[in-house]
């Protein structure tokens, strides 16, 4: 382990920890609800509000801001070098609808924080340092999740989700050039303009650094995530009079596949994580049979040959359940399992160590748009404890030392590469 230069220690030092809990606090205000939460949908007005917020603080700063076709922020402090491409840092201001005050905004404000850390020490590197605000990662209003980075890889396409509907019918589109519009006189960035590397910082999602008494997750990777839509067609009918022989009970039926995909996703390892979240039923009125379920599947393994298994079985499963009822299944993400940058990995565990933190490497459960960012420069990612563990919650917590730690780490890290 090298110790830190000196001037990374200036920077590391003027990480304000009181400055990036206030910000926190003030970004939890936009889309407040009770129990200490935050529903912040993507492109909603609590979203414009956030992203109108950060940009006015980047703006105190001199930094340029871009913004690109899918919404992604782009927040930039100049490098010495104007061919070199930017070392990036960054997460999502989006939240789930019962979500917490960290999920996301924390790798956005660690970034803005370890950028004006960097400024405030005045040192010069070749790259750029760029912090991006990805749209809608939780994907709980426009499915799927991950959605800005996908875009901005170039792994999906944004024909392939303008027409997403939310809950109310809203089409994505519109909402996105509402977005669009809230925020004009941006300069504009193309996608997948080259970058020199990623780290996201994020709050852990589970329970092993705050169990372990450790302060940073080093992230070594992101299991495999599958989502599926499944649609059970059947036929109204009256729920007083209609012979239980004669009907195309469309929930009787979606009841029937979920418990066929509970059965194929048992595992006695508990390594397996599979989730119906998502239910919406069409009339939805307690005295008429449904002629209509969509339900979603969420499973992700670790192993690609596990998830690829289990998301093949996902079909004929629900088919074998299904007998009265049409069926359609559609595949909605498909995330194959993801290594991390074993250089960036080994830069942030130097950077922990050269700060003298508790840590420990650690894959990833959650998935984050490191995934997406991992397919097209080295990447990693840092992780904070957060309160036993508990996310997509309104009472995810986690502490402003904790939080002003792993942003010393990200600044740390950061200098290294783009100075590089
Ligand atoms: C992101 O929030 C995920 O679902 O892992
Ligand atoms: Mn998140
Ligand atoms: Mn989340």
């Amino acid at each position: 382990m090298n110790p830190l230069r000196e001037d990374t220690r200036d920077a590391v030092n003027r990480v304000d920890e009181a400055r990036l809990w206030q910000r926190h606090m003030e970004m939890a205000q936009i889309g407040a609800i009770p129990g200490n939460g935050v529903n912040r949908a993507a492109f909603s007005k609590e979203d414009i509000a956030a992203r109108k917020l950060l940009i006015s603080w980047a703006r105190a700063r001199n930094f340029t801001v871009a913004i690109d076709a899918i919404g992604n922020l782009f927040i930039r402090r100049a490098g010495t070098d104007p061919t070199a491409a930017p070392v990036m840092t960054g997460s999502h201001m989006d939240s789930q609808p019962r979500g917490g005050r960290f999920d996301g905004i924390y790798g956005v404000l660690a970034g803005l924080e370890a950028l004006e850390a960097i400024d405030a020490a005045g040192i010069r590197t070749r790259h750029p340092v760029e912090l991006v605000a990805w749209s809608n990662e939780e994907g709980g209003r426009f499915q799927p999740c991950t959605m800005g980075s996908a875009v901005y890889t170039r792994a999906r396409t944004l024909d392939d989700f303008r027409h997403a509907t939310d809950n109310e019918g809203i089409a994505l589109d519109q909402a996105l050039q509402q977005t669009l519009a809230a925020t004009p006189g941006l300069a504009h960035r193309e996608l997948n303009a080259p970058a020199a590397g990623y780290i996201e910082a994020h709050i852990e999602q589970g329970p092993l650094l705050e169990r372990e008494h450790k302060t940073i997750g080093v992230v070594t990777g992101i299991q495999g995530l599958r989502w599926f839509n499944v649609e059970v067609s059947g036929e109204c009918a009256h729920a007083g009079t209609t012979p239980l022989a004669w009907r195309k009970d469309a929930m009787r039926e979606a009841i029937a596949a979920m418990n066929a995909l509970h059965e194929l996703t048992r595992d006695a390892t508990d390594t397996v994580r599979f989730t119906i979240g998502r239910v919406l039923v069409t009339p939805n009125s307690p005295n008429t049979v449904p002629n209509h379920v969509l339900f979603s599947v969420d499973i992700r393994h670790p192993d690609l040959a596990t998830i690829t298994r289990l998301g093949a079985a996902v079909e004929p499963a629900v088919r074998g359940a299904v007998k009265h009822c049409a069926v359609k299944i559609t595949s909605t993400l498909h995330d194959d399992p993801c290594a991390f940058d074993a250089a960036v990995v080994g830069c942030i565990e130097s950077a922990a160590q050269a700060l003298d933190l508790p840590y420990r490497r650690m894959p990833s459960g959650a998935s984050h748009d490191a995934m997406y960012m991992a397919r097209v420069c080295p990447t990693g990612m840092i992780f904070v404890p957060c309160e036993k563990g508990v996310s997509h919650n309104e009472a995810e917590n986690a502490a402003p030392a904790d939080l002003a730690a792993g942003t010393r780490v990200l600044a740390a890290a950061l200098l290294q590469m783009a100075n590089r």
